[in-house]
């Protein structure tokens, strides 16, 4: 099976977990794109959903799936999205495709994080995946420093020549050369770093399960 037959699979894998009635969560990303294909055949029975990104809110427009500001609404039953890495006890890199921000948001107002992912996603240890940060601008040199002095080295991710701007105008660093032993811990100490306003490792919203998509079907880790 191909990589994309895979998200295919843990696309539709998640219509399981959609709660028919309620709000749904929506990640952002390739594998997610699959899912809300897949939504589609259910989006009569629920009332919408809030996502985490221009780019997740125009595909679930395009199939007719109404799209809730995350403050319209309560806590959701669920949120459905992708990772770049997910480690055996659910701990994710996340925002490869920059919306980790908002990603976190929908995921700390869900009751439930459900991963999706094909299974080149499975790591022992976080961090092979260079770990995305999102920064106010000012702060990149100094944040570059800090990571310098823990061993990693961040660059300024750039889109079309320029340094890319997430939809929330902030900038974003990959830092690669770390290996995230305690994710807990990390994703703690590095949100308090002045300028930082994400970092990439869900480890207090982290996936209480995962559908991975395998050449044997999907495996469940939960
Ligand atoms: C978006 O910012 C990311 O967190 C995605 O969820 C992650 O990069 C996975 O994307 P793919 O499904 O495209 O691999």
């Amino acid at each position: 099976m191909t990589q994309d037959e895979l998200k295919g699979l843990v696309g539709q894998a998640a219509l399981q977990y959609v709660v028919p009635g309620e709000i749904v969560g929506v990640g952002t990303g390739s594998t997610v794109n699959r899912f809300i294909e897949a939504l589609a055949s259910m989006k009569d029975r629920i009332p919408g959903a809030v996502s985490s990104s221009v780019a997740s809110t125009e595909r679930l427009r395009a199939i007719g799936v109404r799209v809730f500001d995350a403050n319209e609404v309560g806590e959701l039953s669920v949120y459905i999205d992708g990772a770049d890495e997910i480690d055996g006890r659910g701990h994710m890199v996340k925002g490869g495709g920059a919306a980790l921000t908002r990603e976190k948001i929908v995921a700390a107002q869900s009751r439930r994080f459900v991963c999706i992912a094909d299974e080149s996603k499975l790591v022992e240890a976080l961090g092979a995946f260079p770990i995305p940060v999102e920064v106010i601008p000012m702060a990149t040199a100094r944040i570059t420093r800090q990571f310098a002095a823990m061993g990693g080295q961040a660059r300024l991710r750039a889109k079309d020549g320029a340094p890319l701007v997430t939809d929330n105008g902030q900038h974003i660093l990959d830092v690669s050369g770390l290996r995230v032993t305690d994710p807990l811990r990390f994703e703690s100490d590095v949100n308090q770093w002045p300028g930082v306003v994400t970092v990439g490792v869900f480890a207090h919203q982290k996936a209480a399960v995962c559908l991975l998509g395998t050449a044997k079907g999907v495996r469940t880790i939960e």
